[in-house]
């Protein structure tokens, strides 16, 4: 195949919502010259109760509007189509691709001492079983214990970072886990990061929290470094180094993006998400 990939063509990056920004952000601090093409599938999102074919199809046109844009690679910031649809689309692809659920498994593998790990994740990844047959395959006597969160996800879209409702379902969900002696948590939705500190003080100092966002753009960086694709560009003042695009609700998803990352303004503007 003579297919050429770019090196000077922007990084895609996807999630059902918000949440894959805090990839996106740890991308762009990590690989600052680099051009970044977000998607957001607000009109669909959330995925953690959908599915394996759902999510698979809808990633999958994701990734096809995503290649319209002429993506050098693209990152997976969602743990639900990283444990669903990521293996299938890869294979269908001319591109590099990158999930988050590896990246969270390394960091936390490194991080356990006890070897007893929580991974906090939608319906969807719980079920899938992914994070524990991936921990499993470093160390057969690791234990796993997963719990589903579903109403995370639609209390970080709707911006409830900090609120009681949002501490009072935290408490539901994770004090059942404090009785596990787990001492390492993986935060295995991209939206959780959001309400890391809501976690964080229900679950105490005694455990530490694993966020994949720096390990992806780590790994992400590698990756494009052995292929020679890391650009040779520096960013355009005032050109659109990042590009948000949504499938619903693009005036709520900006004021979102902007209040999470600090590189300028962003704007953001909504596809048909169907027609790909
Ligand atoms: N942020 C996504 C994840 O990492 C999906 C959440 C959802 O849409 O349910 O799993």
């Amino acid at each position: 195949m003579d297919y050429k990939i770019k090196k000077n063509a922007p990084i895609g990056v996807f999630d059902s919502g918000v949440g894959g920004l805090t990839v996106a952000r740890e991308i762009m601090r990590q690989l600052p010259n680099e051009k970044v093409v977000y998607f957001g599938d607000t009109a669909r999102v959330p995925y953690g109760s959908k599915s394996k074919e759902t999510v698979t199809r809808f990633s999958r046109q994701i990734v096809r509007f995503l290649q319209t844009l002429d993506v050098k690679t693209i990152v997976v910031a969602c743990n639900t189509a990283s444990a669903y649809a990521l293996d299938e689309i890869e294979q269908e692809i001319d591109i590099p691709m990158i999930g988050v659920v590896k990246p969270a498994v390394k960091v936390a593998a490194e991080t356990t001492q006890n070897g007893k790990i929580g991974v906090i994740a939608t319906q969807a990844t719980v079920s899938s079983h992914v994070y524990s047959s991936y921990l499993r395959q470093l160390n057969s006597r690791m234990e796993v214990i997963g719990k589903a969160c579903p109403l995370f996800v639609p209390l970080v879209e709707e911006g409830l970072l900090e609120d009681p409702v949002t501490d009072e379902i935290a408490r539901r969900y994770l004090l059942e886990l404090m009785d596990t002696n787990i001492d390492t948590l993986i935060l295995g939705c991209t939206h959780y990061p959001l309400i890391r500190d809501t976690i964080g003080r229900v679950v105490g100092d005694g455990v530490t929290l694993v966020n994949p966002a720096y390990e992806t753009a780590r790994e992400l960086k590698e990756m494009l470094a052995e292929r020679n694709l890391l650009t040779d560009e520096k960013p355009d003042l005032g050109s659109n180094q990042y590009q948000f695009y949504v499938s619903d609700g693009a005036d709520k998803f900006k004021t979102f993006a902007n209040s999470i990352i600090k590189y300028g303004i962003l704007t953001a503007k909504t596809i048909n998400i169907e027609e790909y």
